[in-house]
């Protein structure tokens, strides 16, 4: 089957030395090309690659020269709109990191222009859907679990993490990980949000330049309320980057916890860890046909017996985006996170942001 030639945008940064990494580790994908702001950046780079690559430190130059199928778009956010027009334009299928860009009118500038595009497919990096135990959730309140959701709490809480940028960055929590969440919100509900009431505030130990803390009352459609308390400079109690969830429905509660469980507490009875269920809802995800589900279980070792059916296990998440995006090439399908799909949650950010200045609920239009 043919390999994919990847393009890596970002190479030599935090993340997208993790990229890198799982790139090259992939039997169906080829890295033939990997740009960052200077050529000295690369000596970041992990020592592993099977195929010699270029090196560029042009993301222009990157783009124009090289031969790439599929372009990965780990650089800074502000530089997500421009390399991401030009991959389009040059006719390369698109992996962005999140958020898709740094602000609304550029996503939807974006989704115009891919619109013009429609054999190539865009897909933002929201990876935190990929988790199992996010899958577990899902399936567990589609599955009315806990019966009718009325409501959700949803609790982040973690240390700073001073990485690159983000000590000096607006409200880092809410333009950094917050979209993590906005997403899932919409993900484990299926519903899109209807408006949003924030306000951000700075605890007094907090290392960041900005406000990292965000209180936020989200109405999703149907009326599904989210209470979201999140803090990047905790101390203490910290959640899953994912975050702590817990819906209310009439029979009982549904919560994902600090540990990573999927957890039924029943109005009356005793709590049930419930079981991973990502066997089945990957499934539908990682619906691997004929010769990619050959080409990806080639060279697995012995401990995957069945490779096709343990995907979740084979692959790690950054890996997991890539094949949703390869089955989505094969297949002729829209990918899950879509550009079109991903305005909805990036348009969450911006509704927060644009409360916490002007101190007023904000509603949300879609596209
Ligand atoms: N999905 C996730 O869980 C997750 C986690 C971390 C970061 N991210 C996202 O990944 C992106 C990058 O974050 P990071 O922390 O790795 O950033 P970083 O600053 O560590 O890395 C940025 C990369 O872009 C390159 N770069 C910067 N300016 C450039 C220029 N002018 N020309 C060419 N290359 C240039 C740098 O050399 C570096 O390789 C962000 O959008 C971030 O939100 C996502």
């Amino acid at each position: 089957m043919k390999k994919y030639k990847v393009l890596l945008l970002g190479a030599s940064g935090i993340y997208g030395t993790t990229w890198y990494k799982e790139i090259t580790r992939l039997e169906v994908t080829e890295l033939i090309g990997v740009c960052a702001s200077s050529m000295e950046s690369f000596s970041k780079l992990p020592p592993v690659t099977r195929t010699p690559h270029d090196f560029y430190d042009n993301i222009e130059k990157a783009i124009y020269e090289c031969d790439a199928d599929i372009a990965v778009i780990v650089l800074p956010t502000h530089m997500h709109a421009r390399a991401c027009d030009l991959a389009l334009k040059k006719g390369m299928h698109i992996i962005c990191e999140k958020p898709v860009t740094a602000n609304l009118q550029e996503a939807a500038q974006l989704c115009e222009e891919a619109k013009k595009h429609p054999d190539q497919k865009f897909m933002v990096a929201q990876n935190y859907r990929f988790h199992n135990h996010i899958r577990t959730l899902k399936w567990a309140a589609q599955n009315n679990i806990a019966g009718q959701i009325s409501n959700i709490l949803y609790e982040f809480r973690r240390p700073e993490n001073l990485w690159g940028y983000r000590t000096n960055m607006e409200l880092p929590l809410l333009k950094d990980v917050s979209i993590h969440h906005f997403d899932l919100m919409r993900y484990i509900t299926g519903k899109n949000c209807t408006e949003i009431y924030s306000v951000a505030y700075k605890q007094p130990w907090c290392e960041f330049r900005d406000r990292a803390s965000v209180e936020a009352i989200i109405k999703m459609e149907d009326g599904v309320i989210v209470n979201y308390t999140g803090t990047w400079s905790s101390r203490g109690a910290e959640t899953l980057w994912d975050g702590k969830i817990t819906m209310f429905g009439d029979k009982g509660l549904l919560t994902l916890d600090e540990k990573g469980q999927v957890i039924y507490i029943p109005a009356e009875g005793q709590p049930k860890v419930l079981e991973n269920i990502s066997d089945k809802t990957n499934r539908d995800t990682y619906k691997l046909t004929g010769e990619l589900s050959k080409e990806l279980c080639k060279g697995k070792d012995s401990q995957v017996n069945n490779c096709k059916e343990e995907t979740h296990r084979c692959f790690s998440e950054q890996q997991k985006v890539l094949l949703h995006l390869i089955q989505c090439i094969e297949e002729n399908r829209v990918p899950e996170t879509s550009i079109w799909d991903n305005y909805n949650s990036f348009e969450m950010q911006w509704a927060a942001e644009v409360s916490i200045k002007e101190n007023r609920p904000v509603r949300l239009t879609g596209l």
